[in-house]
């Protein structure tokens, strides 16, 4: 395996830094104080080309490989992990879905808006009682003359008050488990699709989180995204790419903390010397660095193995499973660096803490990973007891 960047990929990612120093790193502190989600930043990324950059160029994005996506989401996550999720989720999740699984005409109806940040879009999987358990989710579908009828809510969904359109995965069979699933393609100001925002959150403050309520939403058969029966392969596949989205974002936080502990421990003077001079804070620094490394390096090696066409459902829940958790640990560590100034937002490192702390959560969490992993090592599932 090949882990040099090409020239292309090395100047993708100097763009994308210069970027999100210019623009993305000043707007982040106050978007997050006031708990506002900054859609005019969202279309300066669609302008950016930074909405859907790995979609092909004839449906409006960039063309660009895995590895090149994830320098960029690196970046941005490096700013402002709000700014990161609507490009994993408005990429991986639902442009990528729609290119991988969608008909020639949904392509051409939603990809290029959705590519140029005119649109955003959302993944409608999780429920009040259906997290983990995808396979589970109780929103149904039911047949109709000329379509399907939706009924049923989502939780927690990303970008979900300002989506125009939402992928809303539903049950077509109750009782069929995966097999019934369905993925619709739902313009969300069709008749009976309400949303609701969800504050008071930890962190992602800047992040925009919806229910969703679906009363009885009439959609025609061509919303319909994939076949019956595949809507849980849709799901999985957008999370192969979600994944890896959100794991090269918290390569961004790490380095986010590498970045703010080395400058501040350099200035900041005790007992007559700069804090670098300790030993202890030396080492939580060394700690960072040697995390970031990891964490970029497993992340490279999942992008390579995607830019490859071979699987890496496996390579992807390694890399999200250990940048998310270090991510929190270097953002822990940052703040103890910083001492009490790590403590308010005059420096990115309380916040780099909070907006981590989902990381772990949401798509997919580390226990879903660690039981993906496991089952790759043992040849044993053991999602449930009777597995
Ligand atoms: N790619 C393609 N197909 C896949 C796949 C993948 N990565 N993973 C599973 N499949 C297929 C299987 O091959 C199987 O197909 P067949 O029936 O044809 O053989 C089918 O899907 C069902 O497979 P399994 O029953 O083996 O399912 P699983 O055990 O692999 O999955 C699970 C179980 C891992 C727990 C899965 O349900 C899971 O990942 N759950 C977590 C859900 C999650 O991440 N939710 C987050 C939602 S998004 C979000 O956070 C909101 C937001 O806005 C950001």
């Amino acid at each position: 395996m090949n882990l040099e960047l090409s020239d292309e990929q090395r100047l993708i990612s100097e763009t994308a830094r210069d970027f999100v120093d210019k623009e993305v790193i000043e707007r982040a502190r106050q978007s997050d104080r006031d708990e506002k989600f900054d859609r005019e930043l969202a279309s300066i990324l669609g302008e950016m080309g930074y909405l859907g950059a790995p979609v092909s160029e004839e449906y409006g994005g960039r063309g660009l490989d895995y590895v090149g996506y994830g320098l960029i989401v690196e970046q941005i996550g490096r700013g402002d992990s709000a700014a990161r999720t609507v490009v994993s989720v408005q990429t991986s999740l639902v442009c990528l879905s729609i290119e991988n699984w969608g008909t020639e005409e949904q392509k051409q109806r939603w990809l290029p808006k959705l590519c140029s940040g005119e649109y955003l879009g959302c993944f409608g999987l999780t429920e009040p009682d259906t997290g983990s358990d995808a396979a589970s989710l109780r929103t149904r579908a039911k047949k109709t003359d000329s379509g399907w009828k939706l009924s049923g809510q989502k939780m927690w969904i990303s970008l979900g008050n300002h989506a125009d359109v939402a992928m809303i995965f539903a049950q077509t069979e109750p009782g069929s488990g995966p097999k019934g699933l369905g993925c619709f393609l739902v313009p969300t100001d069709t008749e009976g699709f309400t949303t609701q925002e969800i504050h008071g959150k930890l962190g992602l403050r800047a992040s925009d989180t919806a229910s969703i309520a679906l009363d009885d939403v009439e959609v025609p058969d061509d919303c319909l995204m994939g076949e019956i029966g595949e809507g849980f392969k849709v799901a999985m596949t957008a999370l192969d790419s979600g994944r890896y989205s959100v794991a090269a974002g918290c390569v961004g936080i790490i380095d986010g903390c590498v970045d703010a502990s080395v400058s501040y421990s350099k200035e900041r003077k005790q007992f007559g010397v700069p804090l670098a001079r300790f030993q202890l804070v030396q080492a939580m620094i060394a700690d960072m660095v040697v995390k970031r490394d990891a964490a970029r390096l497993l992340v490279l090696r999942a992008g390579i193995l995607k830019d490859q066409g071979k699987p890496s459902t496996l390579e992807t829940s390694i890399a999200k499973l250990y940048a998310t958790e270090s991510a929190i640990e270097c953002a822990n560590d940052a703040i103890q660096v910083h001492g009490g100034s790590g403590y308010v937002d005059d420096h990115p490192v309380e916040r780099y803490l909070r907006d981590a702390r989902v990381t772990t959560l949401y798509e997919g969490t580390s226990q879903i990973q660690k039981l993906i992993i496991g089952r790759d090592a043992t040849g044993i599932s053991a999602f449930l007891p009777t597995d």
